[in-house]
């Protein structure tokens, strides 16, 4: 058995006892995929972490930066209390139509709003409204632009919130300094910048799965 496979099965094993998807995080994917999205949401038993770590958070509010089809959204959004709030940003439209429908009919469209267009414009924006700070924020857009997104998540944070990057690992290209893959340098930086920040405490751990290869860091914010 090839070790990929092996991957695959224990996910399989962990999914059905532990995070098993119910009818509108089936439905989640089914229409991802029939509108051709690319497959690279979380798995159910991360999107399953994603909601421990709001839950132990006690979050109220999350940001998430990168939408897709709203898989890791729902997953999220299920941590919230009723009078919750979710901000997802995402680039594509055609991606957040997908994820706005996926929202609805989890019952989420009260909590959740997918705001479209360049996270780098639409954060300084929503800053403009002077939210309430986030309790959790998922970074999972475009890697190149990791650092500019820590640093956002800092500035739209509080002392204790928890800012989480997704897939910092890539197979393991993270480790290769000379690389000049921007989504390796821009995940580089970002990891050196929570290392060295006086206001985060941060650490990153390797996963294997369904997806292959990858992790994810997470950071707490200090004061
Ligand atoms: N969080 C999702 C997966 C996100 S995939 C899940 O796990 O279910 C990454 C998403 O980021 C894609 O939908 C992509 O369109 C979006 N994206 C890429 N560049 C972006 C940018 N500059 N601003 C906002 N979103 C971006
Ligand atoms: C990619 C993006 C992701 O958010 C992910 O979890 C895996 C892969 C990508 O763009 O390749
Ligand atoms: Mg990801």
């Amino acid at each position: 058995m090839s070790e990929s496979q092996l991957w695959d099965d224990v996910d399989d094993y962990f999914t059905t006892h532990l995070a098993p998807e119910d009818e509108d995080l089936t439905a989640a994917v089914r229409d991802s995929e029939a509108a051709e999205l690319p497959h690279v949401a979380v798995t159910a038993p991360q999107g399953k972490l994603l909601h421990l770590l709001a839950q132990t958070q006690g979050a109220r509010t999350v940001l998430e930066i990168g939408t897709l089809g709203g898989y890791s959204t729902i997953w999220l959004a299920r941590a919230l209390p009723a009078d919750g709030r979710l901000v997802s940003l995402e680039y594509s439209p055609r991606h957040a139509e997908v994820a706005t429908r996926n929202i609805a009919r989890a019952g989420l469209d009260k909590i959740v709003e997918v705001r479209v267009g360049a996270a780098l414009d639409s954060l300084p924006q929503l800053a403009d409204e002077n939210p309430a700070p986030f309790d959790l924020v998922f970074i999972d857009a475009d890697k190149s632009n990791n650092p500019h997104y820590v640093e956002w998540a800092l500035k739209l944070s509080r002392a204790g919130s928890l800012i989480i990057v997704d897939n910092v690992v890539r197979g393991g290209r993270v480790a290769d300094a000379g690389s000049t893959a921007s989504d390796v340098q821009g995940t580089r930086t970002a990891i050196e910048l929570i290392g060295r920040h006086p206001r985060l405490s941060g650490t990153a751990i390797q996963t294997v799965g369904s997806k292959g290869y990858d992790g994810f860091a997470l950071a707490r914010v200090l004061a």
